[in-house]
């Protein structure tokens, strides 16, 4: 039976394509950067999966219900219920997203000459870590770096490079090892639980604390039930618990596996850190029972909670990432393989072999797309990486990806296919697309706000 969307729409929200003159425009105006469109002039909107979920009907009615008391408040309660019962830790404190928890974690347990071993970077996390004078070490196997290898678990450590960077830094200067499930800028890509049970291991034996960024934990549940020997009996609420029984706590964006369109926090077993996240938490986010959110923010994000680990709906979900992966590779567009959970990765250095990674080809793709089809997609190479904190230089990353970024249960299967064609026909004409200079750079961050020029 064809994989069908599971759920039916009761409520819509009109989108337009504006004409193709009035695109280029747009697009010009926003400095070639997708992040700086405006919403209203974009038809598909695959900038990224995070707070653009919509929400159930029993999400919409928890809204209605959030208790907003300042202190104490009921649904605070019922996400701390819900994270012990399907996370397991034993304390977690609300922030406003997956950036406030990195913020908080960063600022507790990273001092200057800290280095902080982690599969491939995020953004934010590595900000955070480095702006409280701690080093990013890339740990991931090298095949996350192939956008052509098959590797089931892309997102896995590489235990010698672990090794490596721990003793070469000093265990006492690695406050905790962080692990991503699964990994964004690698592709959407797992980690197996064999990997993570070897990297626990690890950790236990130079006593350093082993912490998740869980943002799409729910995913790589997902794959591991597909993917790894002895877990397709296994339901995807063990799986899960079992993953996050090998860690001593998570930084977690709700914006994505937990449907919600804000919302985050931090969580742990350790009582002292937890004291320490509760004082510091006051300071930047509010009381530890709502850290920067509304009550009905926190019983949106609990019902979510409930149903990130629903098999119809996460099945669906990366049979809609793995549809419009498929499509593109058929017609020979160059992505980045396999297909992650929450995204498709077009490989910019493949898909335009004549731009130079310093004239930001990934760039120059979003912004072509955009132009062709009013879709938007994001830059996931040279300009996000952005530039040594210490020597000033660019990073240069081996993948110059664009990323579609699918929102859960936003869009149909049919508007999945169009974009895949809207893709295909790109690529056919891909010679006429050129490199972009890049005009304003903003110190932090750059992806943001950056403007461009065509060359
Ligand atoms: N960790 C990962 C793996 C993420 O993908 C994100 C956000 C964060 C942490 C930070 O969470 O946005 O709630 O502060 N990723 C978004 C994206 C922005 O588009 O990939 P946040």
């Amino acid at each position: 039976m064809r994989n069908a969307e599971p759920w039916r729409i009761k409520m819509v929200e009109p989108i337009r394509l504006l004409d193709r003159a009035g695109r280029e425009a747009a697009i010009r105006e926003a400095g070639y950067n997708t992040f700086l469109l405006r919403s209203e002039d974009v038809y598909i909107d695959l900038l990224t999966d995070s707070g653009t979920s919509a929400m159930s009907d029993l999400q919409w009615s928890a809204l209605m219900r959030g208790d907003e008391a300042y202190a104490g408040s009921r649904s605070f309660y019922e996400l701390e219920a819900a994270a012990r019962e399907i996370y397991g830790f034993k304390h977690i404190v609300p922030t406003h997203q997956g950036r406030g928890a990195e913020n908080l974690l960063s600022r507790i347990l990273i001092r200057p000459g800290h280095v902080v071993p982690q599969n491939m970077y995020f953004t934010t996390t590595r900000a955070h870590q480095e702006l409280n004078g701690g080093r990013f070490v890339d740990v991931i196997v090298d095949e996350a770096h192939d956008s052509s290898s098959d590797h089931p678990f892309k997102g896995n450590v590489d235990l010698q490079k672990l090794h490596r960077a721990i003793e070469e830094a000093g265990p006492e200067n690695v406050p905790y090892v962080c692990v991503a499930l699964t990994v964004n800028m690698a592709g959407g890509q797992p980690i197996s639980m064999e990997n993570l049970r070897e990297v626990r291991a690890i950790c236990k034996r130079f006593g350093i604390r082993l912490m998740y960024d869980a943002t799409r934990a729910a995913e790589n549940a997902w794959f591991i039930r597909e993917r790894e020997p002895g877990y397709a009996d296994k339901s995807l609420a063990d799986i899960f618990k079992e993953q996050m029984s090998l860690a001593d706590g998570c930084t977690m964006s709700g914006k994505k596996d937990l449907l919600v369109n804000i919302g985050g926090f931090l969580a742990m077993n350790d009582d002292h850190l937890f004291d320490q996240a509760k004082e510091l938490v006051v300071l930047f986010e509010g009381m530890p029972s709502y850290g920067g959110l509304a009550g009905r923010d926190m019983a949106a994000m609990a019902q979510g909670m409930r149903e990130m680990l629903d098999a119809s709906y996460l099945g669906h979900r990366v049979g809609q990432v793995r549809a419009l992966a498929d499509q593109l590779a058929e017609a020979g567009v160059p992505i980045v393989r396999p297909a992650g959970g929450h995204a498709v990765y077009l490989d910019a250095r493949a898909f335009l072999p004549h731009v130079p990674q310093a004239q930001h080809p990934a760039q120059a793709l979003a912004a072509a797309l955009y132009e062709h089809a009013g879709v938007r997609a994001m830059e996931r190479g040279i300009v996000s990486a952005g530039r040594d904190a210490k020597s000033g230089k660019n990073h240069l990353p081996k993948l110059e990806l664009v990323r579609l970024t699918i929102p859960r249960r936003v869009y149909t299967d049919n508007q999945l296919a169009m974009v895949g064609d809207a893709v295909i026909e790109l690529h056919r004409d891909a010679k006429r697309i050129g490199g972009l200079d890049m005009v304003y750079e903003p110190p932090t961050l750059r992806f943001f706000t950056a403007r461009f020029r065509p060359l």
